[in-house]
């Protein structure tokens, strides 16, 4: 009898419009701090007074000066790990076309693959809130804060607060390719946060296999996942890819 592993990389390697949903946790192994649990972020931070959009905006420069210039130095510093370098061998093998991603770390694209859905947007580029001009995070100037833009305004970065909404082109096409894959690939998602935690539920409902990777159960794990493969992003999507190479090997 096939195990857990087994019975996913099978589906995997069938799939030729496979899509994946990435969290915080495909992250962690470079060093990047998940939100949530211990060691999370929103320990640190309460999300509404550092986070919501309408704090930002009542005091940007405590909110760059306490919280964004962390974060950015994280981000700054980190490089893919086996998690997200198995994502791009997965497309490099013609089996995954999108990413979802919650993060805004950019490192899906760092790994190679080529069609990333930013939904909550990014860190590697700030907008002028004042003229709407865009500069990437290499070129921003922390020293100053908040920092702002030659005419003045202010800079923040061209991720989704809390309190303010997905771009609708962002969702749509995530909700497209959501419905139109035939396995989907759930990674280190706690799955509460809407509406990015709805993709596995129209993927599901679709017809899709879905293949959830997380050392701890989430609300998807007893409803909505086919198969549950507890543990860290880069030891078992790399496990997971041998396998999957291993039946595509047998079946040419
Ligand atoms: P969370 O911090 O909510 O969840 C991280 C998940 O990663 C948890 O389920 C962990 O069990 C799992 N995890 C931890 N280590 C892991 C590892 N090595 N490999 C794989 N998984 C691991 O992060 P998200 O689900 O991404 O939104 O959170 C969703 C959204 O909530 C974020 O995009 C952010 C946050 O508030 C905004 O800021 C708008």
């Amino acid at each position: 009898m096939d195990t857990l592993m087994q019975g996913a990389a099978r589906d995997l390697a069938r799939s030729n419009r496979a899509v994946a949903l990435t969290g915080a946790g495909i992250s962690v192994e470079s060093g990047i701090p998940p939100f949530r649990g211990k060691g999370g972020v929103w320990e640190k931070f309460d999300p509404m007074a550092y986070a919501h959009i309408d704090a930002f905006l009542q005091d940007p420069e405590r909110v760059w000066r306490e919280f964004l210039v962390v974060l950015k130095a994280t981000l700054d510093i980190a490089a893919p790990n086996a998690g997200h370098h198995g994502l791009a061998r997965l497309e490099a093998l013609g089996i995954l076309t999108t990413i979802i991603t919650q993060n805004i770390d950019g490192l899906h694209q760092a790994a190679g693959n080529s069609d990333v859905i930013e939904f909550h947007g990014t860190f590697a580029r700030y907008r002028c809130m004042a003229c709407g001009a865009r500069i990437s995070s290499r070129r921003i100037d922390t020293r100053r804060m908040p920092p702002r833009c030659d005419c003045g305004g202010i800079f923040r970065p061209e991720c989704v607060f809390f309190g303010e909404m997905i771009p609708p082109q962002r969702l749509w096409r995530s909700e497209q390719v959501a419905a139109s894959c035939d396995v989907m690939l759930v990674v280190g998602t706690s799955a509460v946060v809407q509406p990015a935690a709805l993709m596995p539920l129209i993927a599901k409902q679709s017809g899709a296999t879905v293949i959830e990777i997380n050392p701890e159960r989430t609300p998807l794990t007893d409803s909505v996942s086919d198969y549950f493969l507890q543990g860290g992003a880069g030891e078992t999507m790399t496990e997971l890819l041998q396998q999957v190479q291993r039946h595509i090997a047998e079946t040419i």
